[in-house]
């Protein structure tokens, strides 16, 4: 057997290969200390082992994993690692030349040295890889939890913020109504009680957006047509402010099954988007509401001439934080899809030259029963 000579040879040398290994390695890659020694001596087994046929290919794919595991623990990049094997190969290779083996043992022992290291180098690579996208996963899971639980507590801390906050305004609200009743000529009485509600609208959006808003709120059946009034009377300064023509077709039998308030959060937020939309528009500047019934459909559109919305920010105005204004939170049509679909609904946008328009449809549990 010419590789039997050759196995002595390997056994004969080991302590010096070993040692080769272990001075070349730490001058080059100095953190490598703690386990290059092993390293060496494990690969320098390995092809001994191979050689004379006691070492599996299962046996060289577990060592693989051990030192790649023990690697990556050292915290040693892969290319240092894939270095440091091609070394060791070397280094074997080299060792073949000294002794004065015939050609044909030479070359036999070099493809079976090339054949263990390389079969080694792929388990280990592929280990190694593993290794370090599972550590890269962890820390981003770490990264994302952490993330999510400061979100939280910022969103905790916020909504009882507004909680607090709302209580003493509903009692300035009230007592403002009654300086109305007991003073009528009491100048900017009106002033007041319109900023308190614009304060009060914010601070509810707020509350809607945290879900704490709805716990106490019950569903009812109210009218579309009465609610309109009260929104148009409400947005009435805006409307002047703007000078924007307001076109209302509403059905008076229109009713709907649901939270009332939130509806006209809703109506309120698309309105006051669409007259912002006009603000700026030169010429005539119109709001046309329509809300009708059909059969088991219920169909409420709010449209306005003014600039339509690009088709890039069209898929995302109803997202979260999405605004274009210098002065907007971007939650308002957030705010109103989340409540429209919590009374069974949709709710769309198309916008082109001529007019940008919402629609939004009922079906089922958002109507009265006896439709
Ligand atoms: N009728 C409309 N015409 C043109 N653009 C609109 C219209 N409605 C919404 N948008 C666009 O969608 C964006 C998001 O609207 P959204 O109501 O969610 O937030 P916002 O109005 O910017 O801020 P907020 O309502 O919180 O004050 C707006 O900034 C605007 O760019
Ligand atoms: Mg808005």
């Amino acid at each position: 057997m010419p590789l039997d000579d050759l196995t002595v040879f390997l056994d004969e040398h080991e302590d010096e290969v070993v040692e080769e290994f272990r001075k070349q390695v730490v001058s080059e890659h100095g953190h490598f200390r703690g386990v290059v020694h092993l390293l060496g001596k494990a690969m320098y087994r390995l092809v001994v082992g191979y050689f004379r046929s006691q070492i599996s290919h299962e046996d060289i794919k577990q060592l693989a994993y051990k030192v790649a595991h023990e690697g990556n623990q050292a915290e040693i990049s892969i290319g240092e690692f894939v270095y440091s094997v091609c070394l060791g190969r070397k280094l074997v290779l080299d060792l073949f030349q000294k002794g004065s083996f015939p050609p044909f043992t030479l070359v036999s022992a070099m493809i079976k040295t090339n054949e263990c290291f390389d079969m080694f180098l792929v388990h280990a690579v592929s280990q190694y890889t593993t290794l370090k996208d599972n550590d890269l996963e962890e820390k981003k899971l770490f990264i994302e939890r952490s993330h999510k639980d400061r979100l939280t507590i910022l969103g905790q801390m916020a909504s009882s913020f507004v909680h607090e906050f709302r209580n003493p305004l509903t009692s300035i609200i009230g007592f403002s109504r009654l300086l109305k009743e007991d003073f009528p000529s009491l100048p900017y009485v009106d002033i007041i009680e319109n900023e308190l509600y614009q304060l009060n609208y914010r601070v509810s959006q707020f509350l809607l957006v945290s879900k704490k808003g709805v716990i106490h709120q019950k569903k009812e059946i109210f009218s579309i047509y009465k609610l309109f009034e009260e929104i148009l009377s409400f947005l009435y300064p805006n409307i002047v402010d703007v000078n924007a023509h307001i076109n209302s077709y509403i059905d008076p039998a229109f009713m709907l099954n649901g939270y009332r308030d939130e509806m006209k959060q809703v109506l309120i937020n698309i309105i006051s988007n669409a007259l912002d939309a006009l603000h700026k528009k030169a010429g005539h500047k119109e709001v046309v509401i329509e809300a009708f019934q059909n059969g088991k459909t219920a169909t409420i559109t709010i449209a306005n001439n003014g600039a339509p919305i690009s088709s890039d920010f069209l898929p995302v105005i109803f997202e979260p934080f999405f605004t274009t204004k210098e002065l907007g939170t971007g939650i308002g049509l957030y705010v109103c899809k989340e409540i429209i679909e919590r009374h069974g609904g949709t709710i769309m946008c198309e916008s082109s030259e001529e007019q940008t328009i919402f629609s939004m449809k009922f079906q089922g549990t958002g109507l009265p029963a006896k439709l």
